[in-house]
């Protein structure tokens, strides 16, 4: 793909720019007439991202910063009250803009957190991570998290725009451009195959732009067609059943702890499993799936006496009930289906099968 050809995408109330975008993002500031611009920022991004922000922010526009801590123990209530209280001490009415600068947690909790100060104002999303470009911030999802509960608490909600500039990920650790390339695969696998072999071919630790922008298209394009998840949004949760439920068990365990997209990749190695026992998906397919991610990322099983509560998590999860476990499952390379009902067994089977992995 040629750079002039990664034209914005069309989501259905705003664009994603992904050229010049911080340019475009001058132009959207300067055609506005907001009261006043807010820059959410957490410690790692005033450090790493701002300045380069700053130096696209037009003289004439004044602009208020708002930090908050970086880690996923921050996205949380208390954080969110901080900055409800900052937008208020600052006088800020239904004209504000609130720019939300960071990872997933920066982007979630500052849309959500603007899609609620005074029922809702204007918010602006430039994603720092990978996994936020290629994820997070498109598809309107905002939220925080209830104690150990993730994103239990949120909204659905569209940004003005979405500005990606992949200078950003230069500064990111190489473990953080890990996770978020396990969102890159997954896309590949529930959508496109052919994508799917284009990235099994790069190296993951230097992610072409072109497959960032291709990642964001179908995230993009599944979203737009089930914009609230009534159905075919699901399939972006395949390996994530399993996964969410591996990533709370790790959570406590220290040097355990696993970040979301390496939780995802073991999630998409079990469900994989499942996709073969289950929907179709055929063995040499599960192989291929399976040497891939295992030649990218740890394998972590999680211990047997740990399995009653990976089960417990799952049903606890806002996907499920407290009956039946729903998984994503694929059907082949690059098809996937959504509700399909897995038993505890399956389930067992399943992290039994990452058990077999981890030996090989
Ligand atoms: N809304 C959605 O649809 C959606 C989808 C996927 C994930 N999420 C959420 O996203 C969050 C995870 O996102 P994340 O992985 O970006 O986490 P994060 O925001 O915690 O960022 C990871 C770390 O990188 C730092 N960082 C950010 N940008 C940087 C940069 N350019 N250089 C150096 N350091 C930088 C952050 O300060 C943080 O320490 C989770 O809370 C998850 O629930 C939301
Ligand atoms: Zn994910």
């Amino acid at each position: 793909m040629k750079n002039n050809d990664m034209q914005p995408i069309q989501n259905l109330s705003y664009l994603v720019y992904f050229q010049n975008s911080l340019e475009h993002l001058a132009t959207f500031l300067l055609n506005k007439q907001y009261s006043q611009v807010f820059v959410l920022t957490d410690t790692n991004t005033t450090e790493y991202c701002l300045p380069t922000l700053r130096e696209h922010i037009p003289e004439n526009i004044r602009y208020d910063l708002i930090e908050i801590d970086a880690g996923e123990e921050n996205k949380n209530i208390d954080f969110c009250i901080g900055i409800w209280k900052t937008l208020l001490d600052f006088g800020a009415d239904r004209k504000a803009l609130l720019i939300n600068l960071g990872g997933g947690v920066v982007t979630d909790m500052g849309a959500f957190a603007a899609s609620t100060y005074k029922r809702g104002i204007d918010f602006i999303q430039i994603p720092t991570t990978l996994l936020a470009q290629v994820d997070a911030s498109v598809g309107g999802k905002t939220g925080i998290d209830l104690d150990t509960v993730k994103n239990i608490i949120g909204t659905f909600a569209q940004p003005q725009a979405v500005y990606i500039d992949t200078n950003f990920l230069t500064t990111l650790d190489t473990r953080q451009i890990r996770s978020g390339f396990a969102e890159i695969i997954k896309h590949g696998l529930i959508f496109d195959a052919s994508y799917f072999q284009k990235v099994q071919k790069i190296n993951w630790e230097a992610v072409p732009e072109e497959l960032i922008y291709r990642s964001i298209q179908i995230k993009n394009e599944v979203v737009t067609q089930d914009p609230t998840e009534q159905g075919l949004r699901k399939i972006l949760n395949f390996g994530h059943t399993i996964g969410h439920a591996i990533e709370s068990y790790f959570l406590d365990k220290r040097d355990l702890m696993l970040l979301h997209g390496e939780a995802v990749a073991l999630g998409m190695i079990s469900e994989a499993y499942l996709s073969n026992k289950l929907t179709g998906l055929s063995i040499a397919d599960l192989e291929t799936i399976v040497s891939y991610i295992s030649s990218i990322y740890p394998i972590q099983a999680v211990p047997q006496e740990a399995y009653t509560e990976l089960v417990t998590y799952m049903k606890n999860d806002k996907k499920n009930n407290l009956t039946q476990i729903s998984c994503s499952l694929l059907r082949t390379i690059g098809v996937c289906g959504y509700d399909s009902f897995v038993s505890e067994e399956d389930i067992i089977e399943s992290l039994n099968f990452l058990i077999t992995v981890k030996n090989r």
